[in-house]
């Protein structure tokens, strides 16, 4: 090789690996990809090939030194610079407060500013950099002492290789937990499912387990993330001296840290940031168990200094565990709206996610056999948020533990069972017979989104079934007569029971979409009930094509018996499958539907009871953004998510909630998490709040 050619080349690799080091920076970092991945691909192969060509070109900080090597014997041990410490937790705000007022005595009982940041729930992680090189990554260990996984961290996309500074310090350890996202989380374990091998049980355990194989291959196929927080031992550098600055320097080197990291002021503060955090808790894709405040002044700091592992300094206030493990006593089968049997775990009671919990779904047979679970077992519960406790996985096998059984006939009503294959779900097959689908069906009837009737919720609902006041949705209309019964029942009175009766007048009139919705038909969801009103603009014209395609279905069949796509192209040439996302099974739902005469019944009784809404314009005015679908995800600040849709659709745009090839376009706001990640993969555009607000302004600026 020639000389020119040989500075030629080192230049290329320089450049391709300064390119590569800044397009990864900016999708794993900040979230704002600047290249595609084939030509990110493209240039990672060509620069391995120069590599690979020539050896002497590889750097310690080369992007192809992510990729993993071969597998390792075991974990060297490494002492830490300085010790990892721990934190001191604080389970409720009288021990929060407690903190506060211990730290405030260094300053003589004045308020003290806070550094406050979420308790990232994963894996720590120390990184010691040599002039702004990565040189070794360890685990906490036991704190003083650690296990090298250099080869690992490497494989970690958002971890700098290298500081991005001019003047790096010449010997700096950062801290930090690996991650692994929820939205990746699942991925990963459809994955190892498919390859045959164990699942873990949650993010955590997930990041912790890739992070400690020893094959470091292993751990580049797992999407792990650094999420940095702390600075250990630091030499030839001069750090800021409050720790929301420091992150802020942690940020500038190129690491990610939390966007919810702030300063803020005494208890009041802390108290309002934990509520917060607490809030947000569920929609964020990286795990959290809490936050962590830390008096933000240095000198503070080094007043209060340490106590055993933990510093005076800092707090963990915890968030309510939202998972426990109980023992599963029993299992009953409750009967939803479409005769859907959920088999019901009947729990010792755990308090878990901040209340006692002793009823949580299993979700379904299927299910049930995949987590292997029997009643006696020992089982994981899980409560996040306001989401129904689950029972998550088996803990330990009982040892006395049965199988659980699908009952052979409906517990409310005895009709049979019905179990189509190829479906996880079971149902009665009783229908409006069965008194737990009547129930349910009322539920949805007079719900918010249905036909909204204010002051007959669940609970009344139930009470009044239960007292033979209701069984279908037309005896809604039929209450008046009762109304003596009414006013003399336990908690009501002269007053709501003159504002139920007025509700219930008041919602007769309604949308031809909301009626449709409110009929229960399965898989018939909002934005399906509106494409089906919109496309028919009549409940008969709806009914007629429910008609109509069954007598197709058997002509499509009689025409080509044994040739499927024959069918389906008769099929969806019009009718129902012309709608917007309905397939033949939705299509064949909606018929069967309209083909049960119960049904019918029930639709005369509410039009006979004054049930109306006013025709509907159909599709065939073209509207600005008709034929347009959106999906709307993060938050914004001009308008909620609700008025946004309201907003598009009145355009003619159809708002979705999932993201699939079929989106045209995903809103995203802030924080916007797995949607947007999908729209990019997808290739779907995506647009800001300003965009949308230009668009809702002139739909003909549409990009
Ligand atoms: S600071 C000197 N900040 O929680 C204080 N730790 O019990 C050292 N953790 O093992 C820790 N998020 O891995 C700190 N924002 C955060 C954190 C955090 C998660 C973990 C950390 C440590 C444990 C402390």
């Amino acid at each position: 090789m020639s000389n020119q050619t040989s500075a030629d080349i080192r230049a290329r690799a320089t450049e391709l690996a300064r390119a590569l080091t800044e397009h990864s920076r900016a999708y794993y970092v900040d979230d704002a990809p600047t290249i595609a991945d084939a030509e990110y691909d493209r240039l990672l192969r060509e620069l391995e090939q120069i590599e690979s060509d020539h050896p002497g070109l590889v750097t310690p900080d080369s992007p192809t030194q992510r990729v993993g090597a071969p597998p390792a014997d075991g974990f060297a041990a490494v002492d830490h610079a300085t010790p990892m410490l721990s934190l001191t937790n604080a389970f409720d705000n009288h021990e929060l407060a407690e903190f506060d007022r211990r730290a405030r005595a260094a300053v003589n009982g004045s308020a003290l500013a806070y550094c406050a940041e979420p308790k990232f729930d994963g894996t720590a992680l120390n990184i010691r950099y040599e002039n702004g090189l990565l040189v070794r990554a360890t685990t906490r260990g036991d704190g003083a002492t650690g296990e090298d996984i250099t080869l690992n961290a490497r494989t970690i996309r958002n971890l700098p290789l290298r500081l991005m500074s001019d003047n790096p310090p010449a010997f700096i350890e950062i801290r930090g937990e690996v991650v692994l996202a929820r939205s990746k989380f699942e991925a990963l374990n459809e994955r190892l499912r498919a390859e045959g091998h164990k699942t873990f049980v949650n993010p955590r355990n997930a990041a912790a387990g890739s992070l400690r194989q020893l094959d470091s291959k292993i751990t580049a196929t797992r999407p792990l993330a650094f999420m940095g927080y702390g600075i250990g031992r630091v030499e030839g550098f001069e750090l800021p001296d409050s720790l929301f600055d420091q992150l802020q320097q942690l940020a500038a080197w190129g690491f990610s840290i939390s966007e919810y990291v702030q300063r803020v002021e005494g208890l009041d503060g802390c108290i309002a940031y934990y509520n917060a955090m607490a809030e947000r808790r569920a929609g964020l894709d990286i795990e959290i168990d809490g936050c962590v405040f830390k008096v933000d002044d240095g000198a503070t700091r080094s007043e209060l200094g340490f106590v055993a592992r933990a510093p005076r300094w800092a707090i963990a206030r915890k968030f309510p565990a939202e998972e426990a493990t109980t023992i599963l006593n029993e299992v009953d089968f409750q009967v939803g709206r479409t005769g859907a049997l959920t088999p019901v775990a009947k729990l010792e009671p755990v308090f878990v996610g901040g209340v006692t919990v002793s009823n949580a779904t299993l979700h379904n047979m299927d299910e049930i056999e995949r987590k292997d679970i029997r009643i006696g077992d020992i089982v994981t519960v899980r409560r996040a948020g306001d989401v129904i406790p689950e029972v998550k996985a088996l803990y330990r096998r009982g040892e006395h533990s049965r199988p659980i059984e699908l009952p052979g006939s409906c517990p409310v009503c005895g009709s049979a069972i019905e179990r189509v294959q190829g479906e996880a779900v079971a149902r009665c097959t009783g229908g409006l017979v069965c008194a737990a689908q009547r129930r349910e069906a009322l539920k949805h009837f007079a719900s918010r989104r249905a036909l909204d009737i204010e002051g007959l919720g669940d609970r009344q609902i139930e009470a009044f079934v239960d007292e033979g006041l209701l069984a279908t949705p037309a005896d809604i209309f039929a209450l008046e007569p009762h109304r003596e019964a009414l006013v003399e029942r336990e908690g009501y009175g002269e007053k709501s029971v003159t504002n139920l009766l007025a509700s219930i007048e008041a919602s007769k009139q309604t949308t031809l979409e909301r009626f449709i919705f409110a009929l229960g038909i399965r898989e018939v969801g909002e934005t399906m009930a509106r494409d089906l009103a919109r496309h028919f603009g009549s409940l008969e014209a709806l009914q007629a094509e429910a008609g109509a395609y069954l007598r197709r279905q058997q002509e499509a069949h009689y025409a080509h018996p044994d040739n499927r796509a024959a069918r389906e192209r008769l099929m969806t040439a019009e009718g129902l499958q012309a709608v917007p996302g309905v397939g033949s099974r939705v299509a064949s739902l909606i018929a069967d539907f309209f083909a049960e005469p119960r049904n019918i019944q029930v639709i005369e009784a509410l039009v006979q009871a004054g049930v109306r809404w006013p025709t509907v314009d159909m599709d065939d005015a073209p509207q600005p953004l008709s034929g347009k679908t959106f999906v709307l995800t993060g938050s914004m600040e001009s308008l909620t998510r609700d008025d946004a849709g309201e907003r598009l659709e009145a355009l003619g745009a159809r708002v979705t909630s999932s993201v699939s090839r079929k989106t045209d376009y995903v809103v995203a706001g802030a924080r916007a998490g797995s949607k947007r990640e999908k729209a990019e993969k997808l290739g779907v555009s995506i647009l800001d709040e300003s965009a949308l607000l230009a668009l809702l302004n002139d739909p003909n600026t549409l990009p």
